[in-house]
């Protein structure tokens, strides 16, 4: 591990969920408040965050030809994790900055790792090489409930939606089911709020289940 040079390093917090959970409003949100309390912040996504990452975006989620298959999306994935990581993340935080990023390696684990059927444990070895595999020191599970996900799947047939995005009912149940044993396994690490109401009501608790670390940043 590489020694800090300065100042304390900033607090990386992940908001994670299935489609249309809210999370980027919730991102937002919350950067918008920190920042309002003083902290300086990144607000970042994924996949994407660094140029190189975001062009990985783009083949991830409009995919050339017939798609990827299911390891070398997982490597994609993988991949930009790793730039953004090395090129924003690790720095942001080592200058004492706050990462609020929008998904991050518990979207690997429970899309590619458990919808895709790669298994937690391959997810976990790409992110060991790719990214010493670094954790949020809070990941926030927008948790919204299987009848409002499927509500919200239907509610967009007719859209336009991405090739992840797109796929069927039974994946993307496979995926909150992943989330949610994820955070069962992991209750320090995951903080697992509601997400049905109103945005204002939902940032309420994501501010409640983030409390312990902005008392340590107030002392
Ligand atoms: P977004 O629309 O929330 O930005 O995410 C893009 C899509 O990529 C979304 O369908 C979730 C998916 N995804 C994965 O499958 N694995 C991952 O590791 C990440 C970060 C996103």
């Amino acid at each position: 591990m590489a020694a800090r040079l300065q100042g304390p390093r900033g607090r990386f917090i992940a908001l994670e969920g299935g489609e249309g959970t809210g999370k980027s409003t919730q991102t937002r949100l919350l950067a918008d408040a920190l920042t309002a309390r003083g902290i300086e912040v990144e607000t970042t996504r994924e996949p994407g965050g660094t140029p190189g990452a975001e062009a990985i975006r783009d083949l991830l989620l409009a995919p050339p030809g017939e798609g990827w298959a299911v390891e070398a999306e997982a490597l994609l994935f993988a991949a930009a994790r790793a730039d953004h990581v090395a090129r924003l993340i690790r720095p942001s935080l080592d200058a004492g900055r706050w990462v609020v990023c929008d998904r991050f390696v518990d979207s690997s684990r429970a899309y590619q790792g458990g919808a895709g059927r790669l298994g937690d444990e391959a997810i976990r070895a790409l992110h060991a090489f790719g990214s010493a595999g670094l954790r949020p020191d809070l990941t926030v599970l927008l948790d919204v409930g299987e009848a409002q996900v499927v509500r919200r799947l239907a509610a967009r047939d007719g859209e336009a939606s991405d090739a992840i995005g797109g796929r069927g009912e039974d994946y993307h149940r496979a995926v909150a089911a992943t989330f949610r044993s994820l955070a069962d396994a992991d209750p320090e690490g995951f903080a697992v709020v509601a997400g049905e109401g109103e945005p204002q009501d939902v940032h309420e608790r994501v501010i409640a289940a983030l409390e312990p670390f902005l008392a340590q940043e107030s002392r």
